[in-house]
Parts: structure tokens; sequence; C-alpha cells
């Protein structure tokens, strides 16, 4: 195991790193490839990412890996992606108890192929003793889906007569959404160049650091992930006080 590098604090880690893995598409094609060879070739920074985060000490690290949108692609791209979820799930997974991380879901999966569905739930079960680290899978995920499903639970709960209206307080329905439990992102990663949001984590990232990076996903390694982390080790957070208020302790 790598040590970590200098430059970063370790008493100032984002405890939960979010990233949308975008670019895969357009590596390919500059490669005169088929899409899914960059779907294929980004396991790589799936890996690395995965590695360099629980190395550093990160709690949370959730990927963006098939939004809700995402299904509106062509039906072969849509099928090889999750033929390369299953894959990568069944051969990661040794690697993920080896290095006690905890694999969850967020989003719709019971949207997602049967063999999918019970690749993710085998490998969610083996790894739940991980404790060093949870990696976070968003699989038919997006952010409106994520608020819209709280608030029918919220709904529901007022209608049953457990909860009050006046009750369905910001608490109440971060505690219904896919990531109750987790804290907020202090940190999104952005492949790909591409300066948006793609119905993610809409309600979580309210004043999470955003970081953009022009490089394709497929290209995304160790290196880039820490360079990230030394980015938001020098951003000022001002969560809408001023700077001088800050430095006061
Ligand atoms: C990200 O790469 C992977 C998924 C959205 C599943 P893309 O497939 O979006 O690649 P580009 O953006 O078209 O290059
Ligand atoms: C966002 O990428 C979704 C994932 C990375 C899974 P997209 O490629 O789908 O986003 P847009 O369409 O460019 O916004
Ligand atoms: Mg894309």
């Amino acid at each position: 195991m790598s040590s970590v590098p200098a430059a970063i604090d370790p008493s100032r880690l984002p405890a939960h790193v979010a990233v949308i893995m975008d670019g895969n598409g357009r590596w390919a094609k500059q490669r005169g490839g088929l899409r899914i060879f960059g779907h294929q070739s980004a396991i790589t920074a799936v890996r690395e990412t995965v590695e360099a985060a629980a190395e550093l000490g990160v709690a949370y690290l959730t990927l963006y890996a098939f939004s809700t949108e995402n299904w509106g692609r062509p039906k072969h791209e849509v099928m090889a992606l999750m033929q390369l979820l299953v894959h990568t799930i069944r051969q990661e997974t040794p690697t993920l108890l080896k290095n006690g991380v905890r694999l969850q879901a967020i989003g719709e999966t019971t949207q997602l192929p049967e063999a999918c569905q019970r690749e993710l739930a085998e490998a969610m079960e083996l790894t739940a003793g991980g404790s060093r680290m949870t990696l976070v899978l968003a699989l038919s995920y997006s952010g409106r889906w994520d608020l819209a499903q709280a608030a029918r639970q919220l709904a529901r709960e007022v209608a049953e007569g457990k909860r009050r209206p006046d009750d369905v307080t910001e608490e109440a329905l971060a505690g219904c959404l896919a990531t109750a439990g987790m804290p907020d992102p202090e940190l999104l990663i952005r492949t790909s160049g591409e300066q948006r949001i793609s119905n993610f984590l809409l309600w979580q990232l309210a004043y999470t650091e955003l970081y953009i990076t022009d490089l394709l996903w497929p290209d995304f390694r160790r290196e880039h992930f820490l360079e990230a982390i030394q980015a938001y080790q020098r951003r000022e957070r001002r969560f809408g006080k001023t700077s001088e208020q800050l430095t006061v302790s």
C-alpha cells in the first residue's frame, strides 16, 4: 500500500467523495473503437479510485455508474453496460473484501436485470462487514427520483398518522433519501469536462465542492484522485459566511 502524499492533510479529508464517471464513449471514439470499449476500459479507473480513496481514509465513495436517463441509450449499449456491471462486481468483490470495503447501492435497483440484482445483493451481503470504507454505486439513480421517492415515503407516513405535516423537516427528508445515514459529499469529481450535475445527488450536493477535470474517465488514475483531494483542501468552504468569520476560532 502506498502512503498518503505529504501535500495531503489527513486531518482535513472529505468523509464522502462522489464521482460522475464521464467520457467513456469519447475515449473510445478517439481510438476508433465502439462506445462499449470505452466502458470496458474504465474498470482500471474505478479500481484505482476505490483503492486510493480507501488508502487515504475516505469513509464514503459514491460512483455514478448508471443514471435514470441512461436507460434511454441504445439497447445494445444498455445491455453491454449491465453485463459489464455483473462481470465487474463478480471480479472485484474479493478485492473489496480483502480491503475492508463495504458495497452499497442507491437508485431504483429493481429496474436492473435480475442477474445484476442478484450479483449486487450477493456482493453487498458478502462485504457487509467491511469497515474501512463504504463504496456506493449509484445505479438507475437520479436526484429527482430520489427526492420523489423520499416525498412519497413522507406523504405515506403523514397519511398513516405516523408523522405530522410540520414534522416534514429537512432532517426528515434527508432521512428518507437513498443516502440516509451518509454524510453529504464534501467533494464531487466530474471527468470529461462537462460542467453539469446530470441529475446526480441534487439535495446532497447543496454545499459540495465541485472539481471538474477534462480527463476522460478511462484515463483517471490514483494520482488524479489525489490531485482532486489537494484541490479540495485548498478551497475555502464558507457555507454562506464571510471569510473573516471562518478565521475566528
Ligand atoms: C460515462 O461515459 C459512462 C456512463 C454514463 C454509463 P459516457 O458513456 O457518458 O461517455 P461520453 O460522455 O459519451 O463520452
Ligand atoms: C452522467 O453521465 C451519468 C453517469 C456518469 C452515470 P451522462 O453522460 O449520462 O451525462 P450527460 O447526458 O452528458 O449529462
Ligand atoms: Mg457522458
